[in-house]
């Protein structure tokens, strides 16, 4: 089955309009699969994958999908790997010593938590071989050089704006399709043309829709926040060619989502706060060094969500590995970011299996 080189052929071949969002450290390919065997764009986040396990699950999706011609999505981060900063660590490490103690971890050594690697040749080699439908992009696009290679795939390119200014860069740089990442979206906020923490100018997706469709002419995947169906009509109403859903996914059992932040979400569901508010989630950057959008837990009440004592992207996490598996090990989620929202989550979407 050729490829779908445009959006249109693309739409052509989803009997839903809808993408599931890739969510890098809960899902692999069994949630894709899932998803795009049930007539939507499953996702494969390959943030956290090297060359040979990113080689092992497009094995998996070529192998369930391939043969019903049935499309997916690979997705990347584009950040510039961080400048090593050992005296900000030092203070990161002195920070978070207090909360290591009671659990007898004082004098350990940090382990290295799985770093976020930006898209690169070592993984674009890997895409030669698979050729996928969809590539997505966060943080941005990579080089020049890199995104005519994966083009040359004949894959459709998509990245996130957070920013009509994103936008329009998207748009002269060659994404074929724009995510416009509203400012409720779970997860990390894909802003790269400010520093990493400043969110001035991001909106809400009511006021970014509107503004991204009036400013570009590729087309624009509404994502954040569309948990229930009127949401996801709003926003094709509001001329979004599709949807992209994450947190929505995250009680299926596909996803690879921890139990103690399916147990979050289910607090946070019952105890009603379904609606986004300051007292649910908030921006952080304490679990990676970026802004992203989480459930309130101890850690963000106790050092201040966004403080400025995180290290750069991505290394603010590898000092809390340890602390985070000992505490989820107890059901504690004291140091782990749980993304974010509730409305709407359950074990399958009402489109699921049509
Ligand atoms: C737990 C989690 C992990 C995420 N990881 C990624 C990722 O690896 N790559 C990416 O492009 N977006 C990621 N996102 C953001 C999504 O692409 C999307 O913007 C967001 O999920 C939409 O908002 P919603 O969660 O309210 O549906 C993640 C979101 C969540 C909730």
């Amino acid at each position: 089955m050729p490829h779908p080189h445009t959006w249109s052929a693309l739409r052509a071949r989803l009997q839903h309009p809808l993408i599931q969002a890739p969510m890098a450290g809960v899902q692999d390919s069994v949630l894709a699969v899932a998803v795009s065997q049930a007539g939507a764009l499953g996702s494969l986040p390959a943030a956290l994958l090297n060359a040979a396990s990113l080689d092992r699950e497009l094995h998996i999706l070529q192998r369930e999908l391939g043969p019903r011609g049935l499309p997916y999505n690979v997705n990347f981060f584009c950040h510039q790997p961080p400048e090593q900063d050992p005296e900000r660590e030092a203070a990161w490490h002195r920070a978070l010593a207090p909360y290591r103690e009671p659990w007898g971890l004082g004098a350990e050594p940090v382990a290295p938590a799985p770093q976020r690697q930006p898209f690169q040749a070592a993984l674009a080699d890997v895409l030669a071989t698979h050729r996928p439908p969809v590539v997505s992009f966060h943080f941005g696009l990579p080089s020049a050089a890199l995104l005519d290679r994966v083009k040359g795939f004949g894959s459709l390119v998509m990245s996130s704006a957070t920013t009509v200014d994103e936008a329009l860069w998207l748009q002269a740089h060659g994404a074929d399709v724009v995510i416009a990442q509203g400012l409720e979206a779970g997860g990390h906020r894909g802003h790269f043309l400010r520093a990493d923490h400043d969110l001035e100018g991001q909106a809400p997706l009511n006021r970014l829709l509107p503004a991204l469709k009036a400013a570009v002419s590729l087309p624009i995947v509404a994502a954040g926040g569309l948990g229930h169906a009127p949401a996801v009509a709003a926003a094709l109403q509001t001329g979004a060619a599709a949807v992209q859903v994450g947190t929505a996914f995250l009680l299926c059992d596909e996803a690879k989502t921890p139990a103690v932040h399916r147990q979050a979400l289910v607090r946070a569901a019952a105890s009603g706060a379904a609606e986004l508010g300051p007292g649910a989630t908030a921006l952080t950057r304490l679990f990676s060094g970026r802004p992203a959008r989480s459930l309130f837990n101890r850690l963000m009440r106790e050092l201040g969500p966004m403080s400025p004592l995180a290290p750069a992207f991505p290394l603010a996490g590898g000092a809390l590995a340890v602390l985070r598996a000992r505490a989820e090990a107890q059901g504690l989620d004291d140091f782990s970011s749980r993304g974010p929202r509730t409305a709407g989550l359950c074990r399958r979407p009402q489109w699921w299996g049509r």
